[in-house]
């Protein structure tokens, strides 16, 4: 079973220590909970990917302090530039991580051979801590088997790994922004985002000017952007709202409702969950939203398709449609 405590002088102590013997532990970060290891150990590194059941070609985010500037990612980074330091300074620390070229001291493990690093300064108390007494990078994805929903609560992350001894799971409460962080592509000309997030392309282009999207062309890119991602087991169907009570009637089998206007009543034997209207607040509930219909025992989740689509919307039209990928 995993050991799951709550973020304390003591148990940052302890996971640090399991981070110096090339251990990996799990922390809460403002976006979802990750799963990390010491950057520059490949032996480390080499243990999320097992664990997580990860494709070897998906490279990792390192995550740095982010503290007294961006002292900890220039040194990962064989290329730092004006660009960079702007985008840190506004967004740092945050839900934003940007893609660099790999600094030539950085093993190769790291990013999984590839000549680019991804960095992001996350914007938690309790990841701040464990990142300044290891003072080092630690290198994360989310917290759960690969393909599978992002954790944002440490019982998520418990009920992933659950047959995994003695991994330590810090916890730091629900996370405060529930997706995760927007992954920026510095080394293309102009930049890409290769995955939407809190910080949104309208606020990227502010300091940068022209930004791509790199939409359905990402998985290229940025492997871990395949079309089926953030899934749950059971099947997902996404609804325009008008043709939602349609869709309800037609269906057979126990139904789990992801909904944002008013609707009658839950389906007999199913569930009903509402969902805010407001982004922020839908994107901080989707992924245990999505876990608890997955676990409710329905035979297809159904989500009604928000009707907005600008700012964080775009962040979780992306994820909704992962989710519903077949
Ligand atoms: O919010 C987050 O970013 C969370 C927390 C824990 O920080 N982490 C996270 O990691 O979502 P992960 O591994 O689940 O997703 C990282 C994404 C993947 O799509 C991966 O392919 C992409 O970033 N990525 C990492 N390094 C890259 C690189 N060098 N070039 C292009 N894409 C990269
Ligand atoms: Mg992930």
């Amino acid at each position: 079973m995993p050991k799951v405590v709550p973020a304390t002088e003591a148990s940052i102590a302890d996971a640090v220590a399991r981070l110096r013997r090339g251990a990996v532990v799990a922390f809460p970060t403002e976006t979802v909970y990750g799963l990390g290891a010491d950057t520059l150990s490949a032996a480390a590194v080499e243990c999320v990917y097992r664990l997580k059941g990860r494709p070897r070609r998906n490279p990792l985010i390192a995550h740095v302090t982010g503290a007294g500037g961006p002292a900890g990612a220039r040194g990962l980074a064989a290329k730092w530039d004006d660009r960079c330091d702007a985008l840190a300074a506004r967004f740092w620390p945050g839900p934003l991580t940007l893609v660099v070229p790999r600094a030539e001291s950085v093993p190769p493990s790291a990013t999984a051979g590839w000549p680019t690093i991804a960095v992001r300064a996350p914007d938690h108390p309790v990841a701040f801590a464990l990142l300044e007494a290891f003072r080092g990078p630690i290198s994360a994805p989310s917290a759960n088997r690969s393909g599978g929903v992002s954790p944002t609560t440490s019982a998520h992350v418990t009920a992933d790994f659950a047959d995994v001894e003695d991994l330590l799971i810090l916890d730091g409460g629900p996370c405060r922004v529930g997706i995760e962080s927007t992954v920026l592509d510095l080394s293309r000309v102009p930049p890409v985002i290769l995955r939407p997030g809190a910080v949104t392309a309208e606020a990227l282009r502010a300091i940068l000017g022209p930004v791509e999207s790199a939409g359905s062309h990402a998985q290229a890119a940025s492997p871990g952007t395949s079309p089926r991602h953030y899934a749950p087991r059971t099947p997902l169907e996404l609804v325009a709202p008008k043709r939602l009570p349609a869709r309800i009637a037609s269906a057979e089998g126990t139904l789990a409702l992801l909904v944002m206007s008013d609707l009658p009543d839950a389906p007999a034997g199913g569930a009903l969950f509402v969902m805010p209207a407001e982004p922020a607040e839908y994107a901080a509930r989707l992924y245990d939203t999505l876990r608890a219909a997955d676990a409710c025992g329905a035979r297809l989740i159904l989500v009604e398709r928000p009707r907005q689509q600008d700012g964080l919307w775009a962040a979780i039209h992306d994820r909704l449609a992962r989710a519903a990928a077949p």
